[in-house]
């Protein structure tokens, strides 16, 4: 079964799929692809003689250019790990319940453009709230809108801050994801 990773930014969730899979027979990370020049996780991909792909806007929103190559490359699952852009209707129609992506809260509250990295963290903790997590789910076309896969939630204590709520969360996304992707490929 082949993955493609797609991330924008560091890339700390791609590396625990890797390696997750790391000398697996039946399993193998086959593409990384990217939307931002000089990104981690395009640093991790050369790495680990994984190949990437780095997207350009137009050809991603208005063309089959991507989809194509994923087709190509017997891609049987997509996983967005921070990946920052919405996927276009063309490539979630050719994917369907075939990408799935991972959300710092515990959706469907703290979700949607705009929602992503310490700024969810923020939220959450300005809302009050006294649990946050992860949410693993089907990538539709509206953002952070899909059939939830898992989530798992972690503690708010008063002495949390954005930062080290993102480092709970963090640790629970590099936890599970891997294993989840597993799970939907066996
Ligand atoms: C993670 O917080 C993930 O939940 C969100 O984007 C971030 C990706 O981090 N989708 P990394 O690039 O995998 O380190």
């Amino acid at each position: 079964k082949n993955i493609a990773i797609f991330a924008s930014g560091a890339g700390s969730n791609a590396q625990k799929i890797i390696d997750h899979f790391r000398g697996s027979q039946s399993v193998s990370v086959k593409l990384i692809l990217c939307n931002k020049p000089g990104a981690g996780v395009l640093n991790i991909a050369a790495s680990e003689n994984i190949p990437s792909i780095l997207i350009e806007k137009e050809p991603f929103f208005h063309s089959d250019h991507y989809v194509q190559m994923l087709q190509q490359a017997e891609i049987d699952l997509v996983v967005l790990a921070g990946f920052l852009w919405k996927v276009p209707s063309n490539l979630v129609a050719a994917y369907p319940d075939k990408i799935i992506n991972i959300h710092p809260a515990l959706l469907p509250k703290f979700g949607g453009k705009g929602m992503y990295g310490n700024f969810v963290h923020e939220a959450v903790i300005a809302a009050g709230e006294k649990q946050s997590g992860i949410t693993i789910h089907y990538v539709n076309d509206k953002y952070d809108d899909g059939r939830i896969i898992l989530q798992e939630t972690c503690d708010i204590t008063e002495n949390d801050t954005p930062a080290t709520l993102a480092g709970k969360v963090h640790a629970l996304e590099h936890r599970f994801y891997p294993a989840i992707v597993e799970r939907l490929l066996s």
